[in-house]
């Protein structure tokens, strides 16, 4: 029986190079369990719309500065993606803690893409560059990323895939990122998206 494809809702505030990746595995088969439907993201102007748009993907923004309070907030993203039928959610890149009314919805459901080996430089207060600058002063030689389940403890609920990543003499927080992001991120990111997409539709 040939079924439907799981569908993917990608979560964003930047600039997008982990929803490019997602993008660009679609289009190359590693991710062939499910499709993204939308690409949903709280600032206005993060690249990452652009991409979307590019692939010809359904886009949506809902700002938190437009919403009484963060049960708003959450209220519309849900809105945003119960429209879409958004089955799988992917973080990639999204810079705002969801409470736990939000993750039990969506139990197993929600992926996140972090960068650093957790439980090593994780938690609240940690994304973005300011994990690897703290990766940095601790004078760790190896760092990567992380793809986990999403849960109410940030940064928490269970690993799905990591890759490590040497650090290198003279890094900065900027070279490691990057480094980080094309050797781990971009394809653990799409492998664990294709896992847990293919055990929803298996199931389905
Ligand atoms: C990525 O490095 C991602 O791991 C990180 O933000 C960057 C987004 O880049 N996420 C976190 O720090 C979440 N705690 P992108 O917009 O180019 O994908």
């Amino acid at each position: 029986m040939l079924r439907d494809k799981v569908k993917i809702g990608v979560m964003v505030s930047g600039g997008g190079t982990n929803l490019q990746a997602l993008i660009d595995a679609q289009k190359s088969g590693i991710i062939e369990s499910g499709e993204i439907v939308l690409v949903l993201s709280n600032k206005a102007d993060a690249y990452a719309l652009e991409r979307g748009k590019a692939a010809g993907i359904a886009t949506e923004v809902v700002l938190k500065s437009e919403c009484k309070d963060s049960e708003e907030f959450e209220a519309r993203l849900i809105d945003a993606l119960e429209k879409a039928q958004v089955e799988l959610i992917v973080l990639a890149g999204f810079m705002s803690i969801l409470s736990k009314n939000f993750t039990d919805k969506y139990k197993n459901r929600i992926l996140n893409v972090h960068p650093s080996l957790i439980p090593s430089f994780c938690g609240e207060g940690f994304y973005g560059l300011r994990v690897h600058r703290a990766a940095l002063e601790k004078g760790v030689k190896v760092s990567g990323a992380t793809v986990h389940f999403v849960n109410e403890i940030p940064d928490g609920g269970e690993i799905i895939m990591q890759k490590a990543v040497e650090v290198e003499e003279g890094d900065t927080p900027e070279t490691l990122s990057k480094r980080i992001l094309e050797n781990a991120e971009w394809k653990i990111l799409p492998a664990s998206t294709e896992l847990v997409a293919k055990r929803i539709l298996e199931s389905k």
